[in-house]
């Protein structure tokens, strides 16, 4: 599958302007490109004559058991992409063996997502409101509905300026206007931006559940989260969304790896889109790998069933490049591998 393709078809499909949403980046889009080119740049030094004929792709991520390190990253207002919306996108993804994690910016409720997943793990991306009580009411839900963990968003205290918004005055759908799983309807712009790392303890200790912080581009930044409570760090500079000019992730992510040590697990997002984009994410230290942008195409595309094949295409792929790269399982993807 040839996810820039899948892109040009959803592009055909969607308003000039929601696709402009999703697809952009802040400013003059130059962390969006560098995302994409950085994972391009790494090369790869495969082992020859190790036994394949067995690979497995099979991982555990805070400790869940998972048929391969493919996630879903949380994007915003799926009923914008395809009708479906996020019981779709859930459904999808646990069809393909990803785990799901649902945005606090999500159209549909957050029970009904839950119920879609039928089961499947999946974690709640928490935005924390200037609203504490609405905050608390939303994470209590998701807790409630069975989520895994909490992912707390660390690198959007104010919302990035996206010049395709601005030109195309992009505002969300009149037929979202009731986002259920919000109290009331959305407004990008309502985030605290005054948390810190004491939030992560607060967030924690109210709920009981793991916290991973999102958003982390720094080894110092990511001993902090640890030390402050969290059980993760997710490097990521949003898809490029927020500040512009900020490190490639695929860049970032050793920095963050040799930083954290053995202490956590560390996980990567940001213009992956080939099977061995995830093996060098994962050559580099992360154990997870996350998807944005092109899940969202799937949704648009083909509803759950497009996002099923976008994930199951990645893992097919990423099994590929394991095989041609001398790895039977994740255990082998060691930094070795990389040039
Ligand atoms: C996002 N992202 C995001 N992140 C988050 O923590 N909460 C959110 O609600 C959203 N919403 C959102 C909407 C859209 C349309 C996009 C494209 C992205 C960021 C997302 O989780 C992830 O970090 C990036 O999308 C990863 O980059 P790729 O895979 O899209 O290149
Ligand atoms: C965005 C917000 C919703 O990136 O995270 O558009």
């Amino acid at each position: 599958m040839d996810l820039d393709e899948l892109e040009q078809r959803a592009r055909a499909l969607l308003p000039a302007d929601v696709y402009d949403y999703i697809a952009g980046g802040s400013f003059d889009e130059i962390t969006l490109d560098d995302n994409r080119t950085a994972w391009d740049r790494i090369r790869l030094r495969p082992r020859v004559l190790r036994d394949v004929r067995t690979v497995t792709t099979a991982t555990t991520v805070l400790g869940v058991p998972l048929a391969h390190p493919i996630v879903v990253a949380p994007t915003a207002f799926h009923r914008m992409a395809h009708d479906d919306g996020e019981p779709a996108t859930a459904s999808g993804a646990a069809d393909a063996g990803a785990l799901f994690t649902m945005s606090t910016r999500s159209t549909a409720p957050i029970e009904d997502v839950a119920g879609a997943l039928e089961g499947a793990p999946w974690w709640f991306q928490v935005y924390v409101l200037r609203d504490r009580e609405t905050t608390d009411r939303l994470v209590g839900r998701a807790v409630a509905s069975g989520c895994g963990a909490l992912v707390l968003t660390g690198d959007t205290p104010v919302l990035g300026r996206r010049m395709r918004d601005v030109r195309n005055r992009f505002v969300l759908p009149s037929n979202l206007g009731t986002i259920e799983s919000l109290d009331r309807p959305g407004n990008l712009a309502d985030q605290d931006p005054g948390l810190t790392f004491d939030d992560i303890a607060w967030l924690r200790d109210r709920f009981g559940l793991p916290v991973v912080v999102k958003g982390v581009l720094r080894g110092d930044d990511a001993v902090r989260c640890l030390e402050a409570g969290a059980a993760a760090v997710w490097v990521s500079n949003h898809g490029g969304r927020q500040l512009d000019g900020t490190i490639a992730t695929a860049a970032a992510l050793s920095d963050v790896v040799d930083a954290v040590g053995t202490r956590a697990e560390v996980y990567v997002d940001g213009g992956v889109r080939r099977g061995t984009d995830v093996l060098k994410a994962l050559a580099l230290g992360a154990a997870a790998v996350m998807i944005g942008r092109p899940v969202v195409w799937g949704l648009a595309v083909g509803g759950r069933d497009g996002v099923r094949e976008v994930l199951a295409a990645l893992a097919a792929e990423l099994e590929l490049a394991m095989a041609l790269a001398g790895c039977a399982s994740v255990a082998d993807v060691t930094p070795d591998l990389i040039a």
